[in-house]
């Protein structure tokens, strides 16, 4: 007796006694015979159980998500029935012994269709929704995903690292989650961001090349393309350039998506962070659609539309232009239905010009002349039969909305195909950024990113204008990962801290254990990490990375199956000398 898995059947296994386990996917009652589909993570085999049989009693009462031990033989189905879908779809197997090795309640929810459920209840019955095919399918793909990544990193002589998950909070821009330590009463630990000074500190170890396929945590808002805990490709090289960290990251990206999903991906394009917001309005580019931004600020010097005006003569506004592909096939409604969605992505207002074969119809067609509409036309490439949209604002609000609105166009003319995989590097990002708050540099990435070489000058006259030897991978308009060069030379270090405004007493407390690491021969390196959840959510066609994780928490960070967080018992709290006031967590 042959034990098979149920996707393992084939028209030349005919003939074959073989037993095979799993659940009851389907039961169905047709002309006097009971048909089982049984499922287990490999697929579905047909099970055919007939009125003579002992065990046809037992079979009438099975329930789906039963689970059976089945023997019988294996044959060919009769011509006409056989399901060209299914891989097992040529043959059955007509029952000889079943056993019930368990019974199930009622599921809350059909495992056997892909209907859509309501998520909470997908995620209170985990288990039950990650029998359905394609969960299997995205955990499998996942785990070929991290096993082509450890495979490749091993081939090119990184050695994987565990670092801790107790340690000392570490900023990468979110809250910590925080650990409360029994032994040293009123101290935390933090769970770790990220491994960021953990693997610098394994170069200045001397480790050279470092993975680790990392777990994270960071108490944020959620997203769809966020998690409270996040799993992390973390890598660091020693005496590399920036190129040698973009070689190796991309040269996995196209081992992986080989061995993973059977394609060959082209070389990643590169951009700089400038030319991303010039083009895209974004410094993630989905790259599977062109539609360029372009300003055409200028156009409108002389207008007599005075909004447009005004902005071209201020010198700090900008008009921006986005060709609508087919766009002209838009009523005025729909119209008003762009401008309100363009609002919601930050607009001021829309103005749209519809491209008809008949002449073009415009929300200021009275201020446009033909000069204008010709000029429109040529720097958008746009053609008779489209649209062309146009934001004005001040010059980095228009450009970052007119971005937004490119996706969203994007979107509407269906120019995003998920099976589609547009990487590319943007590099060059700024090193800080304003802090909306207090209106003080803070880092674009994190206070260990190296500027640019030529740009130290600028430290202490205008901050804000230097660029960073940081670089991101963008895949399908996503970050998928970041990475830099990083300061290695302790005084260099510490002057990045006080132009953050931090003074000496901060800059001991929170990282004086990693300055005085510095100071005993750091080597220069460099690296990068990317997001797994990401990077499988979008081999898997997902949009949301909640699909890629076993047990992920939901959009208010919460565990409904574990019901997770819960308060803990007073006795627990006083070991900890705790205390919990104000309002329980909900
Ligand atoms: P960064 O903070 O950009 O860089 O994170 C790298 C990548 O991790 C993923 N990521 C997340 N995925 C899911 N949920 C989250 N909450 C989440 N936050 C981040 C993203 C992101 O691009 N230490 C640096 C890397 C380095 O410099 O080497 C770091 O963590 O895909």
């Amino acid at each position: 007796m042959l034990k098979r898995s149920c996707g393992a059947l084939r028209a030349t296994d005919a003939g074959q006694n073989v037993e095979l386990c799993g659940w009851v996917h389907r039961r169905r009652d047709h002309g006097g015979l009971i048909f089982i589909d049984l499922r287990d993570r490999d697929g579905l085999t047909q099970i055919v159980v007939d009125p003579e049989q002992s065990v046809f009693t037992d079979a009438e009462h099975l329930r789906h998500e039963d689970v059976l031990r089945v023997r019988g033989l294996v044959r060919k189905r009769p011509a006409g029935t056989e399901n060209l879908r299914l891989a097992t779809g040529e043959i059955e197997v007509g029952i000889a012994e079943l056993d019930i090795l368990n019974r199930s309640e009622v599921p809350p929810f059909q495992v056997n269709t892909d209907d859509d459920v309501d998520e909470n209840l997908r995620l209170e019955y985990r288990y039950l929704d990650l029998r359905r095919p394609r969960m299997q399918a995205n955990i499998a793909m996942r785990h070929r995903i991290v096993k082509a990544l450890r495979d490749f990193f091993d081939e090119r002589d990184f050695l994987e690292i565990e670092t801790p998950m107790l340690i000392k909070s570490t900023p990468e821009g979110a809250r910590d989650y925080l650990v409360p330590s029994r032994l040293h009463h009123g101290a935390f630990y933090a769970l770790p961001q990220s491994p960021q000074l953990l693997k610098q500190i394994l170069m200045i170890s001397g480790f050279g090349r470092y993975m680790q396929i990392a777990r994270c945590f960071r108490d944020e808002d959620q997203r769809s393309d966020r998690q409270p805990e996040f799993t992390q490709l973390d890598v660091e090289l020693s005496f590399c350039t920036q190129d040698d960290v973009l070689e190796t990251m991309e040269s996995a990206m196209r081992h992986t998506w080989k061995k993973a999903l059977g394609i060959e991906l082209a070389p990643f394009p590169r951009l700089e962070h400038a030319e991303a917001m010039e083009r895209y309005g974004i410094d993630k580019p989905d790259l599977r659609f062109g539609l360029e931004l372009r300003d055409v600020t200028q156009a409108f010097a002389a207008s007599e539309f005075s909004l447009f005006r005004t902005l071209a003569q201020s010198g700090t506004g900008s008009v921006i232009a986005l060709r609508y592909p087919g766009g002209a096939a838009l009523s005025r409604r729909d119209f008003d239905a762009l401008t309100e969605t363009a609002k919601q992505l930050g607009a001021k207002g829309l103005v749209w010009i519809a491209l008809a074969a008949d002449g073009h119809k415009s929300s200021i067609a009275k201020f446009l002349t033909d000069d204008v509409v010709a000029r429109l036309r040529e720097a958008t490439e746009a053609e008779t039969g489209d649209a062309i949209l146009l934001v004005g604002d001040a010059r980095d609000a228009a450009r970052i909305v007119a971005g937004k609105l490119r996706n969203e166009i994007g979107d509407r003319c269906h120019l995003r195909n998920p099976r589609e995989f547009a990487f590319c590097w943007v590099t060059d990002f700024p090193l800080c950024e304003v802090d909306e708050e207090t209106g003080q540099p803070v880092p674009a990435h994190h206070p260990f990113t190296a500027p640019l070489p030529d740009q130290w000058d600028l430290i202490d006259s205008n901050p804000l204008a230097m660029r960073a030897q940081h670089y991101d991978m963008v895949l399908n308009g996503y970050e998928l990962g970041s990475g830099s060069i990083r300061i290695h030379k302790p005084e260099f270090q510490r002057r990045i801290f006080t132009m953050l405004g931090m003074d000496q007493q901060t800059i001991d407390d929170r990282f004086g254990f990693f300055v005085r690491a510095l100071d005993y021969g750091a080597p220069p390196h460099g690296g990068m990490a990317l997001g797994i959840d990401r990077m499988v959510m979008l081999a898997c066609g997902e949009n949301n990375i909640r699909e890629v994780i076993a047990f992920p928490k939901n959009q208010i960070a919460r565990d409904v199956m574990m019901d997770a967080p819960t308060p803990v018992p007073a006795r627990m709290l006083r070991d900890l000398s705790l205390q919990v006031t104000g309002e329980a967590a909900p």
